[in-house]
């Protein structure tokens, strides 16, 4: 069963109980564009935003284990503030509105604080972040999972809430499925040969923006599918093209969906096409057939690594077991990424923690090319969601190296691979990847984004059709 939906105050207490001293939070200002006072648009911390509905830009918030109290530190109210940007509601009813202890000026804050011992976490805005060094007297870095927060207890306490999802985030997810869904399939029946991979994208877009969402990560759009995170939408797609969209949706709650099909521009997808997507397919399916309480995430990557290698014999671009194959790290010549990754508030979700959360109990990872991608390696949970997303892809750069050519000369025919480079009127055959966003029940798998097609014939019915 899902976690029952908690209201934001319960997290809030629930998150108390883990503390043994005050944490300070921010939710993060502006983060400036091209000059200062032109920025991105204002998106709050993830964990602000799983403790706070809507929250404001340059707010925080003091939970204090010891007093059971929690005050929100807000800008003051001025009068050139509402001209700019609207004016906001008062202190009052802020302290309404999200049920805290206190409302006080973050113009306060350090006089506050003053001579008090506490806890905080680093975030996106660098700005608010030196502010949070200067408070807390310690190396506060969002960048170095070591020193993201005060203490790495911090982590531990925030990651046991945030990781295992309630009803309510589920239910956001679906949300941003159903509009992760309507982006996909316009890009589908819009990809005919002639069309630009920047007009694709425009209506991926689109279908966000029109239900008040946002890209939750840049769109991956490209008949350069082998290009792992290709952000460039410069292509013009040709017959016989394979077009890799990775994308997803992030409301305002905050709440992403990300997912990745594979489609083929013209008649259906070419015998060689035909025969990788099939393999992927597959793949896939076997690593979510896998889902389960207690299952070990690494798992759910070897099954995928395996199903690739058998499947890459079988077309004579790999020789030997797959199990051998995988074991010596063959197979991530054509699968050189992690199957998937926690998702949630964040694309990543809790990334920016470290290896601390998703490498639990001592785990470490792999030395090898490609399986050292592999973002998480935990003990599946009820109510974790996650990613998974294997692929298969031919990339110059690996199948040219002459150190992976020696490495791997008994087990990849690398003459074979070497002719899909040169596919397709020499454009080459690109990548497949299939990616969809799963929760782990209490029996097995339940795919969110189930109903994004997939199925080979559907997404071949699906290009093109207008
Ligand atoms: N959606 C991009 C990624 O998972 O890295
Ligand atoms: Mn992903």
């Amino acid at each position: 069963m899902v976690r029952p939906a908690m209201s934001f105050s319960a997290r809030r207490s629930a998150l108390m109980k883990s503390l043994d001293r005050p944490l300070l939070l921010f939710s993060g200002g502006f983060i400036s564009r091209n000059y200062p006072a032109n920025s991105y648009p204002f998106r709050a911390d993830s964990t602000f935003l799983y403790l706070f509905e809507s929250p404001e830009p340059n707010s925080a918030a003091l939970l204090d284990p010891a007093e059971g109290t929690v005050t929100l530190f807000l800008p003051e109210r001025t009068i050139d503030d509402a001209l700019w940007h609207g004016a906001q509601p008062s202190f009052a009813d802020e302290r309404a509105r999200h049920g805290v202890s206190a409302v006080l000026p973050i113009e306060e804050l350090e006089k506050q604080l003053e001579g008090r011992s506490i806890d905080s976490l680093a975030i996106a805005d660098r700005r608010t972040n030196a502010r949070m060094r200067a408070l807390t007297n310690t190396p506060l870095d969002f960048d170095d999972p070591n020193q993201v927060a005060t203490r790495p207890a911090v982590l531990d306490a925030i990651a046991k809430l945030r990781l295992i999802k309630d009803a309510d985030e589920i239910a956001q997810m679906r949300r941003t499925a159903a509009v992760t869904k309507e982006a996909h399939e316009s890009a589908m029946r819009a990809s005919v040969a002639g069309v630009k991979e920047e007009f694709l994208a425009g209506l991926v877009e689109g279908a966000f923006a029109r239900h008040g969402c946002v890209p939750a990560y840049g769109t991956i759009l490209s008949v350069r599918g082998e290009v792992l995170h290709n952000h460039a939408h410069t292509h013009t797609l040709h017959n016989g093209d394979i077009v890799l969209l990775d994308a997803g949706a992030e409301n305002a709650s905050g709440y992403c969906s990300d997912v990745t099909r594979s489609w083929p521009v013209g008649d259906g997808f070419t015998p060689e096409g035909r025969d990788v997507y099939d393999i992927v397919l597959k793949a896939q399916e076997a690593s979510i057939a896998m889902v389960r309480p207690g299952v070990r995430y690494r798992e759910v990557h070897r099954k995928s690594s395996l199903v690739i290698a058998e499947g890459l014999v079988a077309m004579g671009l790999m020789r030997g077991a797959p199990e051998a194959l995988v074991e010596s790290g063959a197979h991530a010549l054509f699968f050189p990424h992690g199957v998937g990754h926690q998702l949630g508030l964040d694309v990543h979700d809790l990334e920016a923690f470290g290896d601390r959360i998703h490498y639990p109990n001592g785990r470490t990872r792999s030395t090898q090319f490609g399986t050292q991608y592999l973002r998480m390696d935990m003990d599946l949970v009820e109510g974790m969601t996650f990613t998974i997303e294997p692929g298969i892809y031919f990339v110059p750069a690996i199948l040219h190296s002459p150190k992976f050519r020696e490495q791997f000369k008994g087990q990849v025919d690398f003459e074979r691979a070497e002719n899909f480079l040169t596919l397709n009127s020499g454009r080459g055959f690109g990548g497949i990847r299939i990616e969809d966003d799963v929760m782990c029940t209490g029996i097995g798998a339940e795919v969110l984004t189930a109903l994004i097609p997939k199925k080979r014939d559907a997404v071949e019915a699906l290009a093109g059709a207008a």
